[in-house]
């Protein structure tokens, strides 16, 4: 074998035993390469005649074609390999059973939510939503609440951090009693012809129920909770009214003719006289006891004044209360932060 054809043999074994691309090109510097064995034949040539220089150098090229072609079938085929492992890892498997997707359902509080205003709506209540970020008259002076007032410690707000031009001071609501006087402005807006021309105004009768915040976490309180408030407002709603539009609903959301209610005599600054509601079931684990459910009373007159409305002429009730209490006590759930850990197990019992 001439020196010539075992260069070649030497750089076709050189290439087949590289295994990466890196290999390869550092391989590939060894024979044609700046210093490489064929190179280096080729500057050798220098010293020789015109003619041997014909012959050699054909030579030397032929030598030269054929590790070019040897090195360009190994890149070929070290790309293919890498190609081809590449295509492995990233294979799907078509006989893999699809991923399930479970049905999904609504949280325990949503759904005695939508019970709560499918029983007032049943009673001719309607539905109104309000803002979560309140004014600090809305959420107390408006309702009878002054500023410096010691029932406003009744209630430890949550107060935000922005102050408009007009210097008015906001909070969290700290419950859903602010929508009763925005329920009632809209009302009086919408009638303010029919007032306006000394006509009567269709009643005020709502419920509002959303997200509430206050100062407050344990086992039985959340910084945010939700209450629904309710309001029905006319020229002669009294608290009989009330008693028999509570007593309704929880029964009718308890499922239970039965249950028994407790008007017990309390102090609110927007309602005079003002009552907590509690129940009593007569069966069950919680039978016997007396559970806390809503606050309520009359509302007072200032708050009617405030609603834009004479107190002389219009008078009734108002209610607040607690839709996640609520819920605890149909599902006997005793924990409140379990609605609000997002954990699905708890959850997926619900649905
Ligand atoms: N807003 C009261 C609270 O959060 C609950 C309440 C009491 C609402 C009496 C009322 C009411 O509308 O009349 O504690």
């Amino acid at each position: 074998m001439n020196e010539l054809d075992s260069i070649v043999d030497s750089a076709r074994s050189a290439f087949a035993a590289a295994l990466t691309p890196a290999e390869l090109e550092n391989a590939k510097a060894q024979f044609t390469g700046k210093t490489g064995r064929i190179t280096e034949l080729m500057k050798g040539m220098a010293a020789l005649s015109v003619d041997e220089k014909k012959t050699r150098g054909a030579a030397i090229n032929l030598a030269k074609q054929a590790i070019e072609a040897a090195l360009n079938a190994r890149r070929q085929a070290l790309a293919d390999a890498e190609l081809e492992s590449q295509l492995q890892a990233e294979s799907l498997d078509v006989t893999l059973p699809g991923r399930m997707r479970e049905p999904g359902g609504l949280h325990p509080v949503s759904l005695t939510l939508e019970r709560i205003e499918l029983i007032f709506a049943s009673m001719g209540f309607e539905v109104a939503d309000g803002p979560e970020i309140e004014s600090d008259w809305h959420s107390f002076t408006s309702l009878n609440n002054p500023p410096n007032h010691p029932a406003r410690s009744m209630q430890d707000t949550f107060y935000v951090d922005i102050q408009g031009d007009d210097g008015i001071a906001y909070n969290l609501r700290p419950h859903t009693s602010p929508m009763q006087v925005r329920y009632a402005h809209v009302h009086v807006k919408k009638h303010a012809e029919t007032l306006k021309a000394g006509g009567a105004m269709p009643e005020i009768r709502v419920i509002c129920p959303g997200r509430t915040y206050r100062v407050d976490s344990d086992a039985t309180h959340s910084p945010m909770f939700h209450q629904c408030e309710g309001l029905w407002l006319g020229e002669n709603i009294s608290f009989k009214d009330l008693k028999v539009v509570f007593t309704d609903f929880c029964r009718t959301f308890f499922e239970s003719d039965d249950l028994a209610l407790r008007f017990r005599p309390s102090f609110f600054p927007f309602t005079e006289p003002s009552a907590e509601i509690d129940i009593q079931f007569q069966s069950g684990p919680l039978a016997g006891r007396w559970l806390e459910v809503a606050g309520s009373g009359q509302v007072h007159p200032t708050v009617v004044r405030n609603m834009g409305l004479d107190p002389e002429k219009y008078i009734g009730f108002a209610f607040g209360m607690g839709p996640d209490r609520l819920t605890m006590l149909r599902y006997g759930v005793n924990d409140l932060r379990l609605f609000f850990d997002g954990d699905i197990r708890f959850l997926r019992q619900f649905r």
